[in-house]
């Protein structure tokens, strides 16, 4: 039994099987290379699910994390610390929003949305907003409230009772918002790109039209930008595009470049929304991981990845249509940036399809079922994206059909 074999085994038997992982074990990675156990490389253009924006185990991100380890890795929220601050004026710097709360995760910072919106509209005297408005095929993550707020019932199962409240629409469908938004809702909420859901980007007129009636109605208007902010579009925030500013967002993945951050950033307007004491997170904030978060700013200043991901977004676009028009295993094509997703066609097996691409050395994952989801690391470049769609192309030209 080889050294792997032993550590898929030991992983079967002591860790938690919500997980089913593709058969190799990842010990060492830079760049967009990894490598498993058996010394076998991966090229990675999954970006550890849009995560890794600076690619793996960046030296000045490493050395960043290093560094700020040896002096002051984490204070009590009962004290301010340097980084964080810096960190939140950074954020505010470069986005329409005043001020910046820091977790660890995106479900945290969703969570931190949920409770910022009931408890704004209260101090407001607004008591009966308690409602929140969110999106069929969305996925804002898997705590309580967050997977409240997620619009796929795959994850509600054996799950309920809910936080109540919450109602969906279709994404994209003005009409159904404008239906659904009334007095009692605290906030609607959405992704600018359905990620998890399959790569669906939201409309101009969605976008545009939300705002619009948030603000007839005095709801809250959210941004779940988890999965599309710190330049994975090609804009630092993905709302640039649409040229509209939410109330508040959610940012995590790949804020941390692969250290666990997570953000909620808000406009001036919920400044005050949660009082001292009415919201904390231990680690929330702590110097290490946002001396993690700086350090993937300044790279991604340093090396122009916004830029980056605008350009190479649009080439790897075209590649997929070129891809797409040729090969009869897909169903079109969408994204936005370096968020790419490339459509199975029907009698396509995902499950074999994707196996198949991770055994001819290339790291991807499916969204929406069928979808495959390219999202890299900001850095990429365009002979790694050549290198990894000469596979998938290969892999797409035979593809596994359903049984
Ligand atoms: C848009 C979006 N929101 C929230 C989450 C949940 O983030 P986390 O897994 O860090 O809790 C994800 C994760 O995939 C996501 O893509």
């Amino acid at each position: 039994m080889t050294r792997q074999d032993d550590m898929l085994r030991t992983a079967k038997e002591v860790q938690l099987g919500n997980y089913a992982p593709a058969p190799f074990v990842l010990t060492h990675g830079l760049g967009r290379r990894v490598t498993d156990a058996s010394g076998r490389e991966y090229l990675d253009l999954s970006g550890g699910i849009s995560v890794l924006s600076v690619g793996h185990s960046h030296p000045t991100l490493a050395a960043a994390i290093g560094e700020q380890a040896a002096r002051l890795m984490h204070v009590s929220n009962i004290f301010y610390n340097d980084r964080a601050i810096e960190l939140a004026e950074a954020i505010c710097t470069r986005t329409p929003f005043d001020r910046v709360y820091f977790c660890n995760s995106g479900s945290e910072a969703n969570e931190s949305l949920l409770k910022l919106a009931r408890r704004y509209h209260h101090d407001q005297g607004d008591e009966k907003r308690v409602e929140f408005v969110s999106t069929l095929n969305s996925f804002h993550g898997r705590t309580m409230g967050a997977l409240s707020l997620t619009g796929q019932t795959k994850y509600h199962k054996g799950m309920e009772p809910l936080v109540q409240g919450v109602s969906f629409i279709d994404f994209n469908d003005l009409a159904a918002l404008d239906a659904a938004v009334t007095d009692r809702t605290a906030a609607v909420i959405f992704e600018p790109v359905q990620a998890e859901g399959g790569i669906i980007v939201a409309t101009e007129e969605f976008v545009h039209g939300a705002r619009r009636i948030c603000d007839e109605r005095g709801a809250l208007l959210f941004f779940d930008e988890i999965q599309t902010g710190y330049g994975r579009t090609g804009r630092f925030l993905a709302q640039e595009w649409f040229d509209a500013v939410p109330d508040a967002c959610s940012l995590a993945k790949g804020i941390g470049g692969g250290f666990p951050l997570g953000a909620m950033a808000v406009t001036e307007r919920l400044a005050d929304g949660l009082p001292p004491g009415s919201h904390a997170s231990t680690f929330g904030g702590n110097p290490l991981a946002c001396a993690a978060g700086l350090a993937v700013l300044h790279i991604i200043d340093e090396e122009g990845l916004i830029e980056n991901a605008r350009t190479l977004g649009a080439y790897l676009a075209g590649r997929l249509t070129e891809l797409d028009a040729r090969l009869s295993s897909t169903a079109g094509t969408r994204g936005l940036g370096l968020l790419q997703g490339l459509v199975l066609a029907d009698d396509v097996d995902p499950g074999a399809t994707i196996a198949a691409v991770h055994a001819a050395g290339l790291l991807l994952t499916l969204a929406g079922g069928h979808v495959i989801r390219i999202s890299p690391s900001l850095n990429v470049t365009q002979a790694e994206l050549d290198e990894g769609l000469a596979i998938l192309d290969a892999i797409l030209a035979d593809a596994p059909r359903k049984p």
